[in-house]
């Protein structure tokens, strides 16, 4: 069974308790939201403050993509909010094998994740600690980019570490992620998918849902 984490980022964020509650209702699986520092990625949004709020609003099992670094000093500040998933980059730390534990440590679920241009080998020796991979098929900072063709080659590669693992680690996948293109990122061995622009820019949102749900196969 896959999973539809909508992106936040594209909401309106004006309302976000409210598009949070829209999205559960329409049938997504998790929330995705996109913590940015202007150092890491080239962009700001929000901090745990937000989580928490979001955390109140809707039940959806939030799914917090940290793109920030230092990301230490944080993560128990984004557990406490109320991240189910945490993910970390595993270029934002010198320590990362310490950074999963400690989400683990924490409470909950630990997600790495790796850049467009970093290869799946900075993971292999992780594997065992977490719960999620995610391949960035756009280079973080922005909603709304195009899908990077080359991250299909290391959802392929992930898959295969994941099978070799022998436990239910989940693969998503997270940037241009469309009706149209999410058969072929299906196929390559994801189980797991962001979309943000391509929920939030439609006036029916479980309409979406449903066509990326049934496409993906
Ligand atoms: C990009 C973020 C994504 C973004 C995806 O840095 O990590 O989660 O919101 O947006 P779309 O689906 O529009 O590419
Ligand atoms: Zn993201």
């Amino acid at each position: 069974m896959i999973k539809i984490s909508p992106s936040i980022l594209s909401a309106d964020f004006s309302r976000l308790g409210e598009e949070a509650r829209a999205v559960e209702s329409a049938g997504a699986d998790y929330l995705h939201v996109d913590i940015m520092d202007g150092h890491f990625v080239p962009n700001l949004t929000i901090g745990p403050l937000v989580v928490a709020a979001l955390h109140r609003a809707t039940r959806l099992p939030l799914d917090v993509h940290l793109m920030i670094s230092p990301v230490e000093p944080y993560i128990g500040e984004f557990v406490k909010a109320g991240a189910h998933i945490v993910t970390v980059h595993a270029e934002a730390t010198h320590h990362l094998d310490r950074a999963l534990a400690m989400v683990r440590e924490l409470g909950a679920r630990p997600g790495v994740s790796l850049n467009p241009a970093t290869p799946v080998c900075m993971i292999e020796h992780v594997m065992h600690l977490v719960d999620l991979v995610l391949i960035m098929s756009v280079n973080p900072g922005f909603g709304g980019q195009q899908f990077i063709p080359q991250s299909l080659a290391k959802v392929r590669q992930v898959r295969q570490m994941i099978e070799a693992t022998g436990r239910p680690i989940e693969l998503q996948v997270d940037g241009g992620i469309k009706p149209d293109n999410i058969a072929q990122v299906f196929q390559a061995g994801a189980d797991c998918f962001v979309a943000g622009s391509a929920v939030f820019s439609q006036p029916d949102y479980a309409a979406v849902i449903r066509q990326l749900r049934d496409n993906a196969q």
